[in-house]
């Protein structure tokens, strides 16, 4: 008799019970099945990958599920960089790219297979696809993807055999495979980084993933804001529960933590407690952004007044922030060098905040200075895609010191917050945050707004939440 699982109410495993399990399975193997439509694009994606690596061998892993308790798992997030080069997202699995001898490579994948019925493994074991849910067939997988597709619990032995071929590997993710070869910190640091600016610019797949993220995303502010009633008489988790439902039913899930941060809170950057009370007569700052079913999220904010109209002074600030985004968008264009969006938005800032006397001047000297910073903290935008703050590993000199080219897509995301204890401001201004965030594509001629079907003015924003606040 088998063991049981300590402390769990049935006993071991009979042979007779295991017998039992073993028999009277349907063959549930898939026919037909047509590639992914991705894989054409993550075929051209790994050409470029490998284009800059002849002669090695290239290992990216997909990363393994983490414990947070017991058998309880945190969900899995693939790796991005595999995500990419594959257009799959199933955990325990790994591209490699093998060298040949023309400096071209040969693409394979590893993956977890189905469960045999033949031992206990497929209902008792710690990846059970009884429990677990079924997976691909090494044949399906590589049906879909386009790949040929080899069981991952030969990948250790089969690499280590392997140890003569010079070999990179992305860290953190697989620490198994990582152990079964000999590579380099440094050299490994280089194909993440290699992998992490292919991402710069988004082929025409991807543009369409980032089209549909934003837009499942505008349907989700909307949705927000016909929920305010509800959320003045709950707290700021109606709305995040309220976002997280259309991210849900349209797509994977958010792409970041929803932040839903109504007066005071919206000048804490990362607030994500969202356990406050939804006030009339206060800001309500939301930043949130629905992930698609490819991984692909969008990350838009809008600070809208919660009774439906701005006081005076909410509205010279939300006024001031959205001149600088008009000013940071206008300098998002092909050629442009990336940082030019950040500086435009930021003089903007800084010349109000000089005029209304919070920083001292000229312009010039407090841009240069930074001193704009005590009041609008963060860049003005990043590259977006499969991660938030996409492409984060890429070489400086191709991104933020880099041109913007078409296909980029990035957010224009300028904001003011004002803390509560800030005493260089009057009284009416403290607590005050406002930030406005928009998920722009570089085109031919310039760029698109992708996420140009919510208000960005004032008067926009007000005419929108007369029209669906609930
Ligand atoms: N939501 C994160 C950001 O705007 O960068
Ligand atoms: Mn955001
Ligand atoms: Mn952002």
């Amino acid at each position: 008799m088998a063991k049981g699982r300590k402390n769990g109410l049935y006993g071991g495993v009979s042979e007779e019970l295991s017998a039992l399990m073993r028999t009277g399975w349907a063959d549930t193997e898939r026919h037909g099945l047509e590639p992914d439509e991705q894989a054409p694009y993550a075929a051209r994606r790994r050409a470029a990958l490998s284009a800059r690596f002849p002669g090695e061998r290239l290992v990216v892993p997909s990363g393994n599920l983490k414990t947070r308790s017991n058998d309880d798992t945190y969900p899995f997030r693939p790796y991005s960089g595999y995500v990419h080069m594959t257009g799959d997202q199933a955990r325990d699995g790994a591209l490699v790219l093998e060298p040949r001898v023309d400096g071209g490579h040969d693409a394979y994948c590893y993956q977890l297979p189905r469960d045999s019925r033949n031992d206990d493994e497929f209902w008792t074991g710690a990846t059970a696809e009884l429990w677990m849910g079924r997976r691909r067939s090494l044949a399906e997988a590589a049906r879909v993807l386009g790949l040929p597709c080899r069981d991952v619990r030969t990948a250790a032995e089969d690499l280590a055999a392997g140890s003569g071929v010079p070999t990179r590997i992305v860290r953190g993710h697989d620490p198994a495979l990582e152990a079964a070869v000999t590579t380099d910190e440094e050299r490994d640091d280089e194909l993440e980084e290699v992998l992490s600016g292919l991402r710069l610019v988004k082929d025409a797949w991807e543009i369409g993933e980032m089209r549909k993220a934003v837009d499942s995303t505008v349907r989700g502010f909307t949705d927000c804001v016909g929920e305010l009633s509800r959320a003045i008489a709950s707290s700021e988790r109606w709305i995040e529960g309220t976002f997280f439902r259309r991210a849900r039913l349209e797509g994977n899930a958010v792409g970041y933590g929803t932040i839903c941060a109504v007066g005071e809170h919206a000048t804490i950057m990362h607030w994500t407690d969202n356990d406050g009370p939804v006030r009339p007569g206060e800001l309500l700052l939301l930043d949130a952004g629905v992930e698609t079913h490819s991984l692909y999220t969008a990350d838009v904010t809008r600070t809208l007044p919660v009774s439906g109209t701005f006081t005076p002074v909410q509205r010279q600030v939300y006024d001031a922030v959205y001149e600088a985004q008009e000013a940071g968008m206008a300098a998002v264009k092909p050629g442009a060098p990336f940082r030019d969006f950040h500086e435009a938005a930021q003089r903007s800032l800084t010349a109000r905040l000089v005029e209304w006397g919070f920083i001292e001047g000229p312009v010039d000297r407090a841009y240069d200075l930074g001193l704009q910073r005590r009041f609008t903290m963060a860049g003005t935008g990043h590259m977006l895609g499969l991660d938030v703050h996409d492409c984060a590993h890429s070489r400086t000199e191709e991104h933020v010191d880099g041109l913007l080219e078409p296909g980029m897509v990035l957010t224009v995301e300028p904001g003011l917050y004002f803390q509560p204890d800030d005493l260089t401001v009057p009284e009416e201004w403290r607590g005050i945050g406002v930030r406005i965030e928009d998920d722009l594509v570089v085109t031919d001629g310039g760029h698109e707004n992708l996420s140009a079907g919510l208000p960005r003015s004032s008067a926009e924003v007000e005419a929108w939440m007369a029209r669906f606040a609930g």
